[in-house]
């Protein structure tokens, strides 16, 4: 399901799809997906990603500068493409790859990350990856036919242009080869209550709680949703938050 805010951001996702898939994984339109949390960067991504049939792994990059500068971190990250077999396309899912260089990091750490945004731009130039496989053993594997998605908030920033990514850490060799960038905006309010309804885990707690007003319990979830609709910071997740609290924290 795509909800009217996502619509822009779906279609034109959708067309890179399209090529890619059409040109049998030779057109690789690897792109930037920016976005504030919870607007649904993930779930469109997966959501094509399966419509088509197309595999896909899941890294956060923001996990790898944790275990420090080493190379073997995202060899291990890298490793979950030797379980997918597959003669066709993959996409590579990059979460939190602002964290790679927009939070401000110690000086020393300023190196790490560098050297892990380094270790990703060898990947898009070389179409090989070297991976952390059983017994320890490296494998090389081939990565020219996958897409590269580096999906994070980048500060919530509005208007993320190259000039302002280059402002951010991004390397221009980098943004060479990952020449395009996207947004999803932010989900308005209307979209939200429009959410809950028919929201699954609304509709399992009216199974487990048998004794529950639907109607009511509707409209007050609706309620605190409006209520904390300004101060909410995590975009569509804020339905399934409120509706653990009103069956489980709140007294109805
Ligand atoms: N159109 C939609 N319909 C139903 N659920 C949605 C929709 N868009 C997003 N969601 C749900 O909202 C939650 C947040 O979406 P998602 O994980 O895609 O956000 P994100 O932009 O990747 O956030 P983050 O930056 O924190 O990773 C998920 O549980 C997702 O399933
Ligand atoms: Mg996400």
């Amino acid at each position: 399901m795509v909800l009217p805010e996502q619509e822009d951001v779906a279609t034109t996702l959708e067309r890179v799809f399209e090529a890619y898939l059409k040109s049998n994984f030779v057109i690789r339109p690897h792109f930037i997906l920016s976005g504030e949390s919870g607007t649904g960067k993930s779930h469109l991504i997966s959501m094509i990603a399966k419509k088509h049939g197309i595999e896909m792994l899941e890294i956060n990059a923001a996990s790898l500068t944790k275990e420090g500068v080493s190379g073997n971190s995202l060899s291990k990250a890298m490793s979950g493409l030797l379980n997918i077999k597959t003669s066709s396309g993959i996409v590579v899912f990059v979460d939190e790859f602002d964290k790679l260089f927009t939070n401000g990091a110690a000086q020393g750490t300023h190196e790490a990350l560098a050297g892990v945004q380094n270790e990703f731009l060898t990947m898009l130039e070389n179409d090989s990856a070297s991976v952390f496989g059983d017994y320890g053993k490296y494998i090389n594997v081939n990565v020219g036919k996958v897409l590269f998605v580096f999906a994070g908030a980048f500060n919530n920033e509005d208007n993320l242009t190259h000039e302002r990514l280059r402002e951010l850490g991004m390397r221009t060799e980098f943004l060479g080869r990952v020449s395009l960038q996207f947004s999803t905006k932010k989900i308005s309010l209307e979209s939200l209550l429009g959410l809950v309804e028919h929201n699954i885990l609304l509709q399992e707690y009216f199974k487990v709680f048998k004794g529950t007003s639907k109607k009511k319990a509707t409209e007050t979830i609706k309620e605190r949703i409006s209520t904390e609709y300004k101060k909410n910071a995590i975009g569509v997740r804020v339905v399934n938050q409120i509706i653990h609290q009103y069956f489980l924290q709140i007294k109805a």
